[in-house]
């Protein structure tokens, strides 16, 4: 993303408009908008004119004149870390402004993403990413992402081949780890495990997992990408009405979602999931301790108003031999339910792996070529937000933009045989 591209969004952000709203408001067409908002490589791109660029710092003076500064700052490669402590354990963590700060970094993270450009600011730093439990989009996307900043990573994949096999403690393996690494990243199939390893070390530990408790880097790249398809359909995140669906009770991914969306204003949550595998109580009731509005069913029929629908995948493993009754194909979110349901604009995600196994109760294969369809837009976002984290636990958030350069590479403009089909256009 350019610093256009950047300082609009930031500013639609900060002031908390739509497209439509922002475009009226800078006295501009939302066509022309669009335009500005386009990556600079796209034939339809257009720079804002530099009147229009003042006239949106101006009215940021105005309205939120903390947010000028900010957006300034930005621009100026001042920006301060935002607070989320040494370790990313829990996404209790944050607050808006921390949130939209990590978004920020994201967006000027863009370029590298798309393979545009190269950056080396965590040179010499080394990644440890220890996975206890089974793993590929997280494992690789931190993994990548880190590279994709210049550092390097080590990798350690179950309990098999670790010495944890032998009988070492968390503790033991954290002291041991923080020696040999600059950041780690764990996932382990206990709840509360990686706060404990964490209590270990001084290195910044990122919980990729921990049981049936939180994933919450999954939840900022989860939330992250409802802002932008929303900002593509014109919508705001608050007020938003968000279904989520499925394994409510094992699934850690919708734990830190509920909870990071929670920070959005007048939000209206659908919970649908089988009696036996609901959201946990004291979840529902924090949510709904904060203002939202939250309904729990037992069926997909109550999709009908959602702008979300967030779906998941049954946690056969967590469910400790408990057996999962009523979870049978009504369950089951194919073309045809989206039709007969669902509003015309709906965005479909999932946190992945969906059970793509003929017969299975999840996320239908029949979707994969509709563009409502977000799912691999959202594993792609997985990339940007995780350089972000890693930019602002190690402290090189303000440099990434100056430390750009030109790829020397010819990546390939679409990286998937759907991708004109399936990507957003910005
Ligand atoms: C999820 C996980 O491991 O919690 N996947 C992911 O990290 N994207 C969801 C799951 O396994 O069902």
């Amino acid at each position: 993303m350019n610093t256009q591209q950047v300082l609009l969004r930031d500013a639609m952000r900060r002031l908390n408009m739509t497209r439509e709203v922002f475009a009226d408001r800078i006295g501009t067409r939302r066509r022309a908008l669009d335009t500005w908002l386009l990556p600079d490589d796209s034939s339809e791109f257009r720079a804002m004119p530099e009147m229009a660029r003042r006239y949106v710092m101006e009215i940021l003076e105005r309205h939120a004149p903390e947010a000028t500064e900010y957006t300034q700052s930005v621009h100026d490669d001042r920006i301060e870390a935002a607070p989320t402590g040494h370790h990313l354990l829990s996404v209790s963590q944050f607050n808006r402004d921390s949130l939209e700060h990590l978004f920020h970094v994201a967006d000027v993270m863009q370029p590298i993403a798309h393979r545009r450009k190269v950056s080396r600011v965590l040179e010499g730093a080394v990644l440890a990413n220890l996975f206890f439990e089974a793993s590929t989009r997280t494992r690789i996307s931190f993994g990548s992402a880190f590279c994709r900043l210049g550092g390097s990573v080590c990798d350690t994949t179950g309990f098999t081949f670790s010495s944890m096999a032998k009988g070492e403690s968390l503790r033991d393996t954290a002291m041991v780890i923080s020696g040999y690494a600059d950041a780690i990243v764990v996932r382990h199939p206990e709840q509360g495990s990686v706060a404990e390893f964490a209590s270990a070390t001084n290195i910044p530990v990122i919980n990729a997992g921990d049981g049936a408790g939180e994933h919450p880097s999954q939840a900022l790249l989860d939330v992250y990408t409802i802002q932008r398809e929303f900002s593509r359909l014109g919508k705001l995140v608050d007020g938003a009405h968000i279904a989520l669906v499925g394994d409510l009770k094992y699934g850690r991914t919708v734990h830190s979602l509920i909870q990071l969306l929670a920070l959005f204003r007048g939000m209206r949550f659908t919970l649908v999931a089988p009696p036996s595998l609901q959201m946990p109580r004291a979840l529902v009731e924090a949510v709904a301790a904060r203002g939202h509005e939250v309904v729990e069913s037992d069926t997909l029929n109550s999709l009908a108003a959602a702008d979300v629908v967030y779906a998941t995948r049954i946690q056969k493993e967590r469910s400790g031999g408990e057996s999962i009754e009523g979870y049978g194909e009504e369950f089951r979110i194919d073309r045809a339910l989206v039709e007969r349901v669902c509003r015309a604009e709906v965005v479909l995600m999932h946190p992945l792996p969906r059970d793509g196994r003929p017969g299975a109760n999840d996320l239908s294969t029949d979707l994969d070529r509709d563009p409502r369809l977000a799912i691999f837009r959202q594993t792609d976002n997985g990339i940007p937000v995780r350089m972000a984290i890693f930019a602002i636990l190690m402290g090189v958030d303000a440099q990434v933009q100056r430390s750009m350069r030109d790829v020397r590479w010819q990546p390939p403009t679409m990286v998937r045989p759907d991708d004109a089909l399936l990507n957003e256009q910005d």
